[in-house]
């Protein structure tokens, strides 16, 4: 069926269900640069609001993939997993989860992505290391994961680039926040790394970019249906983002919370809690999930054992230097902040809630993230968080330290982050930090 691109933006348009064979050539005639923007920002708008069928949704992925090449591990005896989150404050999972898989025997190849709006991204984190290299050739990727199980790298050239070309074009014409859009995209990357199994990190809250369970759930399904027609084995886990994950967000010093985590160090905030607890325990369980896609270890509960013993043993620390040490990045130069502020809390009372969208915001603006593409990031720009939801607190003691290289940065963030933290005289009720298991 020949239709022309009025056509086909119409029918989408207008609610239709397009044809398999019609979209997968209308996407791959956009990423080989035969449709301009234009028409397919209004097809993307559509989409936005009409939505795919399911079968279009498969049909899109399968366009994207289609775009660009697909890996392939010929005789590879490893089962392959990766891991992906939707996104958060804090969220450094990767940094402790890819280590542990990989030193307890399954290959993980994680392709990972920048920073995005308010949310960091593992790329970002892992460059603050210096010499830390994320463009390894495709060739290079896969000869370090057949050596040392893991290696780390973004998005290149060769994969989808249909979907490169469509993000970039919906992230300046309001038609990110389209659930399709968004699965069909992720899923896409995930599917041409050629692993077998992927978990899923759905995260919902103040900090992600679906704000309630229901929404995020939602989101979940979808993965995961993508994942299963393309034979992928897939869990995932909805996860609370109504507060940071542990103690840091920003580049260099989630690295430095990484590290501590991987060799054992406990750091105890002014309630004695262990400030570490969920960014430990969050990577554990999602590395416990992805050993057990593999059949390997024959239950969740005994992948957890071995999750944890790899943590525990130092085995994963060493997979993380041995990382490095491959990518080029020197950890004893990672860098430390050159100047602190800490933000005051400013009434007694309990903490109730975290605007954590505003605070990612925020800590964009102190120089942990990107304004524009081409802005430099500040690797030792971030915000150390002294307290947790339902903290008991007293006016006056630290609230946060702000960290940067530039100090004027750090006197205009820290004017405004101190009114993204709510206070009540009640603490909310207690909540559990992964909410869901779908698989
Ligand atoms: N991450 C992606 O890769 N694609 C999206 O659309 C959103 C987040």
């Amino acid at each position: 069926m020949n239709l022309l691109p009025t056509q086909i933006i119409r029918l989408k348009r207008d609610g239709k269900v397009l044809p398999a064979p019609v979209l997968r050539q209308w996407i791959q005639e956009y990423g080989k640069g035969h449709i301009p923007d234009y028409q397919m920002s209004a097809f993307l708008m559509a989409v936005c609001l009409r939505g795919f069928s399911s079968e279009e949704l498969h049909a899109s992925v399968e366009a994207m993939i289609e775009s660009g090449v697909t890996l392939h591990w010929p005789k590879h005896p490893r089962f392959l997993v990766d891991k992906h989150s939707t996104g958060g404050i804090g969220d450094k999972t990767s940094l402790i989860l890819g280590p542990i898989v990989a030193a307890a025997g399954l290959s993980v190849p994680m392709m990972s992505g920048r920073g995005l709006g308010h949310t960091g991204g593992t790329l970002d984190k892992l460059e603050s290391i210096p010499g830390f290299q994320t463009r390894l050739e495709l060739p290079s990727f896969q000869e370090q994961v057949e050596k040392l199980n893991i290696a780390f790298i973004g998005q290149t050239e060769e994969i989808c680039p249909a979907d490169r070309k469509l993000y970039s074009l919906r992230d300046v014409t309001g038609t990110v926040e389209s659930m399709n859009l968004i699965s069909g995209s992720i899923m896409s990357k995930k599917i041409a790394e050629g692993i077998q199994g992927l978990v899923l990190d759905v995260k919902f809250g103040t900090g992600a970019f679906f704000k309630t369970l229901e929404e995020s759930a939602e989101l979940a399904r979808q993965l995961m249906a993508i994942g299963h027609q393309f034979g992928k084995k897939v869990v995932a886990l909805v996860t609370d983002m109504n507060q940071p994950l542990g103690r840091f967000a920003g580049n260099a010093l989630e690295v430095h919370e990484c590290i501590d985590i991987l060799t054992g160090q406990v750091h105890r905030n002014s309630h004695q809690e262990d400030s570490y607890a969920d960014t430990r325990e969050l990577s554990i369980q999602l590395a416990a999930q992805m050993m057990n896609l593999s059949g390997r270890w024959g239950n969740l509960a005994a992948a957890e054992q071995e999750a944890r013993h790899v943590l525990n043993s130092g085995q994963a620390y060493n997979k993380f230097v041995e990382i490095c040490r491959a990518q080029g990045g020197d950890l004893t130069r990672l860098p430390r902040p050159r100047h602190s502020r800490i933000v005051p809390v400013t009434v007694d009372g309990f903490i109730t809630g975290f605007d954590l969208e505003a605070i990612g915001y925020l800590n964009v603006q102190l120089g942990a993230g990107r304004v524009q593409l081409t802005d430099v990031i500040d690797p030792t720009a971030g915000i150390e968080f002294h307290h947790k939801l339902g903290h008991a607190v007293r006016r006056g003691e630290p609230l946060m330290t702000l960290y940067a290289a530039d100090e004027k940065r750090l006197h205009q963030v820290a004017e405004k982050v101190g009114a993204c933290v709510s206070y009540g005289q009640q603490a909310p009720p207690k909540f559990s930090l992964i909410r869901k298991v779908m698989s």
